[in-house]
Order: structure tokens, then sequence, then C-alpha cells
């Protein structure tokens, strides 16, 4: 008989069914605890996604306690830092559903435990799994755009603004730039091993999350619905980022890559205002060559979505679970990410460039 990976889910809303459903397809998992803060509700997901055998908790405390070895943190933002912390003391694996955390510090932190105990971080961005992200990326590694010295992360949403914990400064920490903007981040950083970032200037508004003829929370929203920063690395290059929940226009742009001897451009997939390059979702990759030749545009097929992007994010985890490999998304990289949301805040609230610091762990 094979060993089933031990799981527990913790938080059981709308995207830990998603988890659920990706262990509950892997015949090696085994789906041992949920755990939800609201009684009965983790109770009510083991019901409806047919759990068999699954223990209903009402706190990580609980959960951690169950014989499991990894787990999916599914909690609203505010609380991926707490969760995951607490399994991981308890020596648990941890899959930790995007953007990281709330805040830097709240990152270094979920990465010191982790290291301390000597468990997996991995962060939830699907979109790595997409066949054309990683065409994007052997592309760059393969030198044929030479030195990658502008990105431009494009995308962005018409109408597509959320409410609930997402729009509570509090509990996401952030709007668009953190929610949605965590992805852009990710598909161009990713393509450039992450570069370390050295300062950032931004800006950011919420016309649209706080007009009543926008939003029925509008009383409510306290986060960014539009931001665009301008980022500088290290090795002289430099991210011009731009995302938004809601705005009069149909896209901010293309995704870019300006290289010294080519440049990449990834147009978005998907119709109508939902369109974006943040998710992943490329319609088209075109590849520029010789500037005193505009004839020398080549297009890059761009691979058919035939995978569970999804699913293949929870699988990779259980196989580095299961085989002892290292985290499939290490926080540890996601830091940058989250080094240069925290930034773009800083900077837009000061109205100045801001330095941004990552502390070694
Ligand atoms: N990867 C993706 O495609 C994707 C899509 C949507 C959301 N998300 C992310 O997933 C997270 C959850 O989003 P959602 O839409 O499922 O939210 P949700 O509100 O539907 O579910 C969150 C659940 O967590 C529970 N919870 C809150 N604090 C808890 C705690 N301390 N311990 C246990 N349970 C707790 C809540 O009661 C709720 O049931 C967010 O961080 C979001 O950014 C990822």
């Amino acid at each position: 008989m094979t060993t089933k990976v031990k799981i527990g889910i913790i938080g059981s809303g709308g995207i830990a069914a998603a988890h659920a459903r990706a262990y509950l397809s892997f015949p090696d998992v085994e789906i041992i605890g949920v755990a939800d803060i609201i009684p009965g509700k983790a109770q009510s997901f083991i019901d409806d996604l047919g759990i068999e055998g699954a223990t209903a908790c009402n706190s990580v405390a609980e959960l951690v306690k169950l014989d499991i070895e990894a787990v999916s943190v599914c909690t609203p933002n505010v609380a991926h830092h707490s969760a995951s912390v607490e399994a991981l003391h308890a020596g648990k694996h941890v899959l930790v559903e995007k953007p990281l955390a709330v805040t830097l510090e709240q990152g270094v932190d979920m990465v010191k435990a982790a290291k301390a105990n000597d468990r997996l971080l991995s962060v939830g961005f699907q979109p790595r799994y997409d066949p054309n992200m990683k065409a994007i990326k052997e592309l760059i590694h393969s030198g044929t755009l030479g030195d990658v010295y502008y990105m431009q992360a494009g995308g962005g949403r018409r109408r597509g603004m959320p409410g609930g914990t997402f729009i509570n400064k509090e509990l996401a920490g952030a709007g668009a730039m953190a929610d949605i903007g965590c992805y852009s981040l990710d598909l161009v950083l990713n393509a450039l091993d992450y570069p370390k970032p050295l300062t950032v200037s931004a800006y950011t508004s919420n016309h649209f999350g706080t007009n009543s003829k926008y939003h029925p929370e509008a009383d409510k929203f306290e986060v960014e619905d539009f931001g665009v920063a301008m980022v500088r690395l290290e090795g002289g290059k430099v991210l011009n980022f731009k995302i938004s929940w809601a705005m009069h226009m149909d896209t901010l742009g293309p995704t870019l890559f300006l290289g010294t001897d080519a440049g990449l451009k990834l147009t978005p997939a998907g119709q109508g205002p939902w369109s974006g390059v943040w998710d992943g979702g490329i319609g088209s990759i075109s590849l520029f060559h010789d500037v005193n030749d505009h004839h020398v545009e080549t297009s890059i097929p761009v691979q058919e979505h035939n995978v569970d992007i999804f699913a293949e994010k929870v699988r990779d985890f259980v196989t580095a679970v299961k085989e002892g490999k290292p985290a499939p998304i290490p926080a540890e990289e996601i830091l940058i990410n989250q080094a240069i949301i925290d930034g773009i805040l800083r900077s837009s609230e000061l109205g100045k460039e801001v330095e941004i610091h990552i502390p070694e762990i």
C-alpha cells in the first residue's frame, strides 16, 4: 500500500475548494482536516465536497494537532502570516495562497519560521504552471533578448472590483497592486530570476472603489483600485508596473521585455473586461529583432491551456513534500514581490521615491 501525504486545509472559503478538489484528485493524498474560524463552516465544506473521514476544526491550533504533514493556507490575506507561522512551528509544510502576506515584516517572519523549522513554505502562484510562462523564461534565459533592461508589466481589469475582505486595508493589506499585481510582478521578475529591487516611485488611487456609482460597498473601500510604479532593479534594469481593478480602458497595454538584442511583447488572452496578462493568460507572444528592419517580427506560437495550472501547483507542492524537494515557489524569493508592494504603498503615501530593503534571513 502506498503511503498517502496527509493534508490539512486552513480557511474553507472559495479558493480552499479549489485546493480540496485538486488534493481529492490525487490518489496519494488524504485530506485529514479542515479548519475555519466561523463555527460550522469547515464541517459544511467537508460535507459539500464529500471529503471522507476529514475532521472539522475551529482553529489552526486544533488542526495542527492532527496527524498531518502539510497544510494549504486559504484564509484572507491578513491571516496568511499567523496561520502559516503556527503551522510551520508545529512542523507542517505550508502552501500559502497569494499574496504571501499583508506586510513585508510578516513575510520575513514567515520565511524565518520556515527556516527555523526546516519546513517548506511555497506560494500559490498557479500561472507559473502556464506553459507560456515557462516558454518566456526559457527564451529570456537563452539570451535571445540580450541584456534585458526594461520590463513593462501590463494588464489589469476594466470592471473587476472585488468586495468583502479584499477591500479592507487591515485584512487585505493592499488592493489591486497586491491582489492581481502580485501575479504581474511574478510573471516578469520570475523570468529574470527575481533581480533585487532598489527603489520605487509609485502612485495609487481609488476613484472607482470609493464611488457608489461603481462599487456597492463604496463606504467600506479602503485600498487602491489602480496603481502605477517605476521600480529600479539591480543590474541597471527598470520595471514599469501598473495594474487596475477598474478603469475606463480595455487594457493598460501589453507586457514588454526590452533587451539589447531583441524585444518581447506578450498580449492578453481572454475576452472583454476581465482580460489581462496579469494572471498569466497570454494570448500572443511576439519577438522583435533589429531596430533597422521593421519586418523582422516573429510570432511564437502560444501553447494551448491543456494543463490545469491550479492542480499543477498543488501537485508540485505535494511532490516536494513527498520527495523532500525544495519549495516549488519559495517564499524567500517571493519576499521580493512583497517588498515591491510594500515600497509602492509607502511611496504613494509619501508622494516620493522610496528605497527598498529586504532584511537578510
Ligand atoms: N490563487 C488564486 O487563484 C486565488 C483566487 C482567489 C483568492 N485567492 C487567495 O486566497 C485567499 C482566500 O480567498 P477566498 O476568496 O477563498 O476567501 P474567502 O473569504 O472565500 O475564504 C476565506 C476563509 O478563511 C476563513 N478564515 C479567516 N481567518 C481564518 C483563520 N485564522 N483560520 C482559519 N480560517 C480562517 C474565513 O472564515 C473564510 O471561510 C486570499 O488570500 C486570496 O488572495 C487566490
